[in-house]
């Protein structure tokens, strides 16, 4: 939950900060990242499998949710390690100063650059294809042995959005279970290729705990059955997809109650069958960054249709939260300098883009607006400025970090001129 307050101007505070003199410092669209509550869900994650794991075990923040350096740092200083999956993310990660020990990379198809940079600087790499599995042999003849990981496909369902299940048999990722007995064949007779483990993921926004406790219980079966090839594995990754809450109804298990139930079933299962403890590693994202974030817009006109509904249209929209578009995500909103006027209306919250499927929140419940109140969307932490995008050429909000009444800016609006860094212009075009 975000430290929230409402101050003696009826203004909403978050981290000590009043969000409508952000808006007036920084401008808007703006994301306001609270530190402290970021900070806590990493040591929500870490003590719940201090408490309830026997082994070894480490949390990777799956950077997709947002990478940027200030939140790939306060995560490695909380002890995560961070999960990439791209070599713009690699780069990023590194730059931050996280040190590779603690870096994964993952992607369905990796290109040979980032392969060579993962090599190079050291970081494990998580195999997902047989195509990568030659490329890496490859790659590797004359370098010393890289540490790769194996991704599979688990085959168990869960109720989520379709675009974001992975555990799925026909998913695009990781090795087919038919495939395992000739792949780890194979990986067992690399010497460039030094595997530590196995990884799964089945999918985001997930809010049953079953589907993780038959991961659980598979992935440590597969884990057994490396032994006969020779493979000498010591790590096991159980991905993330611990889902988060939206609005009021949305009722996820705790981070606690996650971890829990993935170390019991562990644990029980390698008892069980007499095996050692592997490293247990997760790698969450939304549910450590989520709700630890904010969007501040200013509102602007408004148009009303009689009797079907009221448009109260903010400056940005879906190029800085694509995801009421993409998936239908629910959001909940709040007016930040009119945090106890009373709820009088049910409208329509719409972005600023050319697209009439350009909203934010289908029926938001707020007080009445003028233009000029700022109304700020809750829970925006994952998956929006890391699919923020310059449709309509709209420059991309800035984002603060904000603690103890300080805000520190962490990434800079864009501005015009940044929109056109990229464009060539031919002479032969100029007019
Ligand atoms: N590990 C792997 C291999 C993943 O593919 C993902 C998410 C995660 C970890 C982190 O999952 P999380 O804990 O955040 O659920 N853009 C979509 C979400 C896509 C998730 C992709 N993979 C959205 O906005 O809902």
């Amino acid at each position: 939950p975000l430290t929230v307050k409402v101050n003696s101007d009826d203004c909403l505070e978050i981290g000590g900060c009043d969000v409508t003199t952000l808006v007036q410092q920084f401008g808007s669209p703006l994301y306001i990242l609270d530190e402290d509550t970021l900070r806590l869900a990493c040591r929500q994650y870490r003590d719940a499998f201090k408490q309830y794991y026997q082994g070894e075990a480490q949390v990777l923040y799956a950077s997709k949710a947002w990478n940027c350096l200030a939140v790939c740092a306060i995560a490695a200083s909380e002890g995560l390690g961070i999960d990439v999956v791209s070599g713009g993310e690699l780069y990023t990660a590194l730059t931050a100063g996280v040190s590779p020990e603690k870096i994964y990379l993952h992607g369905n198809n990796k290109s040979h650059s980032e392969l060579v940079l993962a090599i190079e600087s050291g970081v494990t790499i998580v195999v997902d294809n047989w195509q990568e599995l030659h490329n890496l042999v490859e790659l590797t003849q004359n370098t010393q042995p890289v540490r790769i990981m194996l991704r599979l496909t688990p085959g168990i369902e869960c109720h989520t959005h379709e675009y974001i299940r992975t555990g799925h048999l026909d998913s695009k990722f990781g090795f087919d279970p038919n495939d395992l007995d000739e792949m780890f064949t194979f990986v067992s007779k690399q010497p460039s290729l030094n595997c530590i483990g196995l990884h799964a993921h089945i999918g985001s926004q997930i809010f049953e705990l079953q589907p993780h406790r038959d991961l659980a219980a598979v992935m440590v079966q597969w884990f057994r059955d490396t032994a006969k090839y020779g493979l000498n594995l010591t790590e096991l990754n159980i991905g993330g997809g611990l889902g988060i809450c939206y609005t009021e109804s949305d009722d996820p298990p705790s981070i606690e109650d996650w971890v829990k139930v993935i170390c019991e079933v562990l644990q029980e299962t390698c008892a069980a069958e007499n095996l050692p403890l592997p490293k247990l590693l997760c790698e969450p994202g939304r549910s450590l960054i989520a709700t630890s974030c904010v969007t501040a817009y200013t509102i602007g006109a408004t148009k009303i249709v009689p009797e079907i509904r009221t448009y109260l249209s903010v400056d940005g929209g879906m190029s800085d939260n694509p995801r009421p578009i993409t998936y239908q995500s629910v959001y909940r909103a709040v007016v930040a300098n009119k945090m106890s006027a009373p709820i009088t209306q049910t409208v329509t919250v719409a972005g600023k883009h050319c697209e009439s499927g350009d909203i934010l929140i289908k029926n938001a419940q707020l007080p009445k607006t003028e233009p000029g109140d700022i109304l700020v969307v809750m829970a925006t932490g994952a998956y929006n400025y890391s699919m923020a995008s310059n449709y309509n050429r709209l420059p991309r909000p800035a984002a603060v970090v904000v603690a103890n009444g300080e805000a520190n800016l962490i990434l800079q609006r864009e501005t015009y001129q940044d929109l056109i860094r990229q464009d060539c212009l031919p002479e032969r075009l100029k007019i």
